[in-house]
């Protein structure tokens, strides 16, 4: 397999079969007699006047399943279709324009284009290319970020702001913190990350996985989805997978490890994954809300000051992050990493 070209080459060429390196052990292919198609995770509308309930429904979302929808969020819908958009034009580039962003080829760590997740950890390849976006500032991403999606993820990631910070805010709120000074503000959103992802469609999508069984590593994801599908996660404290329907217009919200952790456990960083598509090409587009690589992540005093135990240390949140990238997708262990 020539990673150079991606997943999307292998799909280009008509691939009839899907190559040994990707077909997962069993245990980590999706069996429909453990998905759960009675119950969704929470769809909540964040124009409600009632305040006071959708600040609820957030909090009760984050503490029981991990993962909400939000719609209604104010960030225009073309800004979600111009990135959506974009996705498929810089997937649509020649492999040779692609592989400059590669780790062999980019200038730069804070723009990476690969395939799979880490190749050299995994025993199984994920179905599945990416290009990786570490926002530093505006002047930087127009200097390194590939131009034909440059403008589409930046005005993406600035509309989102607004309701990333709401949405702390209110979680906060639960945790009895009504100030995010500079310390927090860096603890919860110190950095950020846009992912471009692309699962082109595959020949055999059955023995083979979109994303395998992972937390993000964030204190929360901001996802968008196409209209294909395919996301699932774990109910919590069960073996049970939940499908995540695309909804035009809504956001998929997760909390990610960071936040679990901050939180002391309260906020739950739930395992999920993506399946491959027989029919169709699909892209998403995450924005990672990250604590700055160089803060120390552990539980908030705030959350502490009843006399509840810490479950986590105190520990560098790079280290953390170093760690969930040395080892394959293997589900919820990362966080214990910070036991
Ligand atoms: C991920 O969780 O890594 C990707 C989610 C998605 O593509 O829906
Ligand atoms: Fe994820």
């Amino acid at each position: 397999v020539d990673e150079g070209h991606g997943v999307k080459g292998l799909s280009d060429i008509g691939l009839q079969t899907l190559p040994k390196q990707y077909i997962q052990p069993a245990q980590e292919q999706i069996s429909t007699s453990t998905i759960l198609t009675e119950e969704s995770i929470p769809v909540i509308d964040m124009s409600n006047s009632n305040e006071q309930m959708v600040a609820d429904m957030i909090c009760n979302a984050a503490e029981k399943w991990g993962f909400f929808q939000i719609v209604n969020h104010g960030i225009p819908m073309q800004v979600l279709e111009s990135v959506k958009n974009a996705t498929h034009k810089f997937y649509g580039l020649p492999a040779e324009e692609k592989k400059m962003y590669s780790k062999e080829e980019s200038p730069t760590n804070n723009v990476r284009y690969g395939t799979s997740f880490s190749p050299q950890a995994e025993k199984a390849l994920e179905w599945k290319d990416w290009l990786s976006l570490f926002y530093v500032s505006d002047e930087e991403a127009a200097a390194f970020w590939p131009s034909i999606c440059r403008d589409e993820a930046l005005e993406y990631r600035k509309k989102s702001e607004r309701v990333i910070k709401k949405l702390l805010e209110i979680l906060m709120k639960r945790l009895n913190i009504t100030c995010i000074d500079e310390t927090k503000e860096s603890l919860l959103m110190g950095s950020t990350r846009i992912n471009l992802n692309y699962y082109p469609k595959c020949p055999n999508p059955d023995l083979t996985i979109g994303v395998g069984r992972h937390s993000d590593v964030s204190t929360l994801t901001i996802l968008l989805q196409d209209e294909i599908g395919g996301l699932y996660v774990r109910k919590l404290d069960t073996d049970f997978w939940i499908h995540v329907p695309p909804i035009n217009g809504s956001l998929v919200i997760n909390i990610g490890d960071a936040l679990q952790i901050l939180s002391n456990g309260r906020y739950k960083s739930i395992e999920h994954r993506v399946i491959a598509n027989g029919n169709n090409n699909r892209v998403s587009v995450p924005i990672f809300v990250n604590p700055k690589p160089s803060d120390v992540i552990g539980p908030l005093a705030e959350v502490l000051q009843n006399g509840e135990k810490p479950i986590y240390k105190q520990l560098l949140y790079s280290e953390y992050v170093k760690h969930f990238f040395k080892k394959p997708h293997d589900g919820k262990e990362t966080v214990d990493f910070a036991k």
